[in-house]
């Protein structure tokens, strides 16, 4: 039996094979070499799945090598890739800011496909890849550049303000893009009564309970955090005593107001490693609590979570024959891109 990600014991079920056998196979020495390793996901990964995962593991890292690639992962991924092949990690801004960093020549987005977008506009020169193409976003999915057009006529003269989670295309309808680590911060920065902030309702609820700025929403929702009600909260803090509650600002709400902190994934994961708390529950996506539960031994996770079925089409496997295969590249087109960049880079450069 093993913790699964959604915090229940579960039997162990033999993972999907990568179509391409790895470099490397499991040997006695292999074990020896990856032990270090295997010490940061010992918690949530038996032994009996670490001999699969530990060959692809070296394998990726090796082919990293090779192509000159690095591995942006989102704090949501699950923990063999969060900290046994990744070498960023983060939340949407920080996975931004080092995708107009790096060196490489080849980036892997262990994200979801806006994310991989923002690091083709950030670094048109590089070759992006996503592991599985149909990894999208429910916010992403909820507007359209002609839903933008028509806001603009409706709303002439107030600026928009557009989350990351968009495509590419609704970002070069817009005039500045904010993640939930800034949103404030760039709404505040444009220095107008008024602005619209797409597409995500509850950010936007969330951005007006802490501005005096006017804020205009759409009507968006992320289908992972709009899950979440207050009143399983106020349940879960009845049954443990003691309990700290830190929330997303894509929650509803009635779900933040039950929360003694709100904030991007990274502000959540700094929350924990500062505060400290005996008991913590992260209304979030599943993998956070995983991946920061190795730092943070004394802390324990009471783990009602949701998963977000598109950051979990991305696994070890598909990283591998992504590497391999130098699939699947993300291309913006040139005019749109153009556009775009300019909305990331106006909220980049604000937050440097
Ligand atoms: P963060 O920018 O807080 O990492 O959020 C991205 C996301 O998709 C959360 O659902
Ligand atoms: Fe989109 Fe929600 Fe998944 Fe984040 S958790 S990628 S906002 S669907």
């Amino acid at each position: 039996m093993a913790v699964s990600d959604s915090g229940l014991a579960t039997p162990v079920s033999p993972r999907v094979r990568a179509k391409t056998a790895p470099l490397f196979t499991w040997s006695p020495a292999l074990e020896a070499e990856m032990a270090p390793l295997y010490a940061r996901v010992k918690h949530i990964i038996t032994p009996m799945e670490w001999p699969h995962y530990a060959p692809l593991i070296k394998s990726i890292n090796a082919l990293k090598a090779q192509r000159n690639a690095v591995i942006l992962a989102h704090n949501y991924m699950t923990p063999e890739i969060f900290h046994c092949v990744a070498d960023f990690r983060g939340d949407s801004l920080q996975l931004a800011k080092e995708a107009a960093r790096t060196n490489a020549k080849v980036i892997v987005q262990a994200g979801v496909h806006f994310m991989a977008e923002t690091s083709k506009l950030l670094s048109p020169e590089k070759t992006v890849l996503i592991p599985d193409m149909r990894a999208g976003c429910s916010l992403a999915s909820s507007i359209t550049p002609e839903d933008v057009r028509m806001l603009r006529e409706a709303y002439p003269g107030v600026p928009i303000v557009t989350y990351v989670n968009t495509s590419a295309a609704v970002k070069a309808e817009c005039d500045i893009t904010c993640t939930s680590s800034n949103a404030v911060q760039v709404v505040e920065s444009l220095g107008v009564p008024r602005v619209l902030c797409i597409p995500d309702q509850y950010l936007a609820k969330w951005v007006q309970s802490q501005t005096k700025v006017q804020v205009i929403a759409w009507k968006g929702a992320c289908e992972v955090h709009e899950r979440f009600t207050g009143e399983e909260l106020r349940a879960m803090r009845a049954d443990e005593p003691g309990l700290k509650i830190i929330a997303h600002p894509e929650c509803p709400p009635d779900v933040i107001e039950a929360a003694d902190f709100t904030g991007s994934t990274s502000g959540m994961i700094n929350w924990v490693k500062d505060k400290r708390p005996r008991k913590v529950m992260l209304v979030t996506e599943c993998s956070m609590a995983s991946n920061v539960a190795v730092e943070v031994p004394d802390v324990e996770f009471i783990r009602p979570c949701n998963l977000c079925p598109h950051m979990k089409r991305i696994s070890l496997e598909n990283i591998y024959e992504s590497l391999v295969h130098m699939q699947y590249e993300v291309t913006v087109d040139p005019d749109v891109a153009e556009r775009a960049r300019r909305a990331v880079e106006r909220m980049v450069n604000l937050t440097n």
